[in-house]
């Protein structure tokens, strides 16, 4: 083993130490932890814990250094029982899930014009998934998939703050829950959850999955530049939801899905006539996006060739008095877009609203 490698190889057991001690482990966890990540590579005759003990002993020197030695003395703190957010209060969203039925009948029939197929797509806008509720899908979300599952989509658009990720927060570390030690990753199940059930209620369950990343996705990506101790690759949206396993294609923030003659992304505008603003710096393209959690419209024509085109915000799927509200009005809906896409590019839309957990299409109702 070259010297170079010896640097890496020990650079990487105090990055794990570090993250051990931050989790409060003790020493034979510790050990059992690096025995499993390390096993076979210290240097040839080298025991293991021989290689990583100093290193150890050396961190917590200069832990107790830096902390007056009350670090190491201490137990770990018990977990303080579990508070109630006050003023989250879920009005929509906290019974209990229902299975969702993803295959009650046979796929419908496809939908041609002269020949040519036309493309169902959903988009599904900020559900917001968060690790505190423990609801691992919202009721308007539960909604969707439903009609999804009997309409099996050719396409399902996510389109941006799919997870949460308040926990990574610098805005909310004040409010119960979000700094749970298990909050992240329960987040990050519900997350997994959902994109299953959405893999599962496309055509044939092998229809596309897009997802463009909003806001709160940017959170995990300037997490890890904040925290040099994470553990190594796991703050990746991409890795956390098996994007590339998944097949599911991905934009970056501010990114755009083009569809036909539309493109579908997160949004970024979010002032009062965010849809007028949007529409007007779209270069005459349409524009479909969520990011306000509102649904507004604004249509338009082309002066370069006078066809028709329009900005769409789409609602949401979240919970519609969030803690952070703290009870405040606002315009949120839930909502979602159903969109049929000829092959010439030009489309039909929809955008149901979906009323206390509840929406009616094409003489039938779909609720949650
Ligand atoms: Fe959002």
């Amino acid at each position: 083993m070259t010297e170079s490698e010896l640097e890496q190889l020990r650079a990487e057991v105090e990055t794990e130490i570090y993250y051990c001690k931050k989790n409060g482990m003790t020493y034979s966890k510790i050990d059992a932890y690096l025995s499993k990540m390390f096993s076979g590579r210290t240097p040839k005759g080298t025991h293991l814990r021989k290689f990583t003990r100093p290193i150890l002993n050396d961190i917590n020197k200069k832990i107790k250094r830096e902390q007056g030695g009350e670090l190491l003395k201490q137990k770990p703190p018990k977990p303080e029982p579990k508070k109630e957010p006050a003023y989250n209060t879920y009005i929509n969203t906290t019974t209990a899930v229902e299975p969702i039925e993803t295959r009650t009948e046979p796929a419908p029939q496809q939908l041609y014009e002269k020949g040519k197929r036309i493309k169902l797509l959903v988009g599904m806008f900020d559900q917001h998934i968060t690790g505190v509720d423990r609801t691992p899908i919202s009721r308007p979300a539960q909604v969707v998939y439903k009609w999804c599952a009997e309409h099996q989509p050719d396409e399902l658009v996510i389109g941006g703050d799919f997870g949460d990720f308040m926990s990574l927060s610098k805005w909310e570390e004040d409010y119960p829950g979000h700094k749970e030690g298990d909050c992240f990753d329960r987040a990050v199940t519900f997350c997994n959850y959902n994109l299953d059930i959405m893999q599962s209620v496309t055509r044939n369950k092998k229809g596309k999955l897009v997802y463009t990343l909003g806001n709160h996705e940017v959170w995990v990506e300037k997490y890890k530049s904040k925290d040099p101790h994470a553990r190594r690759g796991i703050y990746d949206v991409k890795i956390l939801f098996r994007l590339e396993d998944r097949k599911i294609e991905w934009y970056p923030i501010n990114g755009s899905y083009k569809v036909g003659h539309a493109r579908i992304k997160h949004g970024s505008n979010a002032n009062i006539q965010h849809a007028t603003k949007t529409a007007g710096s779209s270069c005459g393209e349409s524009v479909f996006y969520g990011h306000t959690h509102d649904i507004q419209c604004h249509s338009g024509i082309r002066e370069i060739d006078l066809l028709p085109f329009v900005a769409q915000s789409c609602g949401c799927l979240c919970n519609l008095n969030p803690y952070f509200m703290r009870n405040r009005p606002n315009k949120w809906v839930h909502g979602f877009l159903i969109m049929y896409i000829r092959d010439d590019g030009s489309f039909t839309y929809y955008v149901p609203h979906i009323v206390n957990n509840r929406f009616i299409w094409n003489g039938k109702e779909y609720s949650a």
